[in-house]
């Protein structure tokens, strides 16, 4: 089922914007000492950086096979295998081997045996066609270089009816001027940019998906939007939002969302 192993990973050939990405997530997973990963080896654990609960909407059944793409610490790994059963299987592909590590310290001491770690890339999902019933992400396509790529990937591993199911960020507000969108998304992860509703709607039926909807449910106010670019130094942001009425445009325009669609 594994087809070439996360060749990008393995080859160091990821993009500059990739390997920022990953070197931060090393570090989040680092920063788990073992205790706490034995402590929190099912339930939540501090390295979750998720914006949504994609598995409430995903309605997993007994025997299903899931892929988690940017599975990250594992959290929603452990609730799936534990709604698949034996009888089903998941698998948590991410790029960041400090966090696959940590992921699969939980799954052994969670005892979960239908568990697979995938080392790879969203953008090049390492599994055959048509090989999985249910797609979750949470809060990891904001973070993606190529997004209709990463959506394409998606849809191919999915088999005829299969769902997709993830939790992502996107921009409310389709007439926020481009430069502010352009400065603004990063601060929430959208380091590629960001997705209105209705472009996020077009990538999907791009990708070969139907019966989609993006639901916006958690706006950003506009000071969440400050307090996080100044503790993570996008200053060229804060500069550009120094003015109120830029701030009052980027007040609940991004929001993260849940995203579902079929195949
Ligand atoms: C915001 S964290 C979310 C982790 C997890 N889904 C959660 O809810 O806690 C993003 C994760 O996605 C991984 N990631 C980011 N971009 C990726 C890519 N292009 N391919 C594979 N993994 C990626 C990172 O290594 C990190 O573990």
């Amino acid at each position: 089922m594994v087809r070439a192993q996360a060749d990008e990973v393995r080859q160091n050939t990821l993009t500059s914007s990739q390997a920022a990405i990953q070197q931060h997530y090393a570090e989040v997973a680092e920063e788990v000492t073992e205790e706490v990963a034995e402590i929190a080896a099912s339930g939540s654990c501090s390295a979750d950086r998720g914006c949504g609960k994609p598995l409430e909407r995903a309605a997993l059944q007994p025997g299903e096979v899931v892929l988690d793409l940017g599975c990250g610490a594992g959290s929603e790994l452990l609730a799936a295998a534990a709604q698949v059963g034996e009888s089903g299987q998941v698998f948590g592909l991410d790029m960041t081997p400090q966090m696959l590590a940590l992921a699969q310290s939980r799954v052994e001491q969670a005892g979960f045996s239908n568990i697979k770690l995938l080392p790879g890339l969203i953008e090049n999902i390492p599994l055959a066609d048509a090989s999985v019933d249910v797609v979750i992400s949470n809060c990891v396509l904001n973070l993606c270089d190529d997004k209709p790529r990463a959506l394409a990937e998606a849809a191919r591993v999915l088999r005829p009816a299969g769902r997709l199911c993830i939790a992502d960020i996107i921009l409310v507000a389709a007439d926020l001027p481009l430069e502010t969108r352009r400065l603004t998304a990063p601060i929430l992860g959208c380091t590629n940019g960001v997705l209105t509703t209705a472009e996020y709607l077009a990538a999907l039926a791009a990708a070969g998906f139907s019966d989609a909807s993006v639901e916006p449910y958690r706006p950003y106010a506009a000071r969440t939007l400050l307090q996080r670019a100044e503790q993570r130094g996008h200053n060229e942001a804060l500069a550009h939002l120094s003015s109120t009425i830029r701030q009052r445009s980027v007040d609940n325009a991004f929001a993260a969302a849940n995203i579902q669609a079929r195949k």
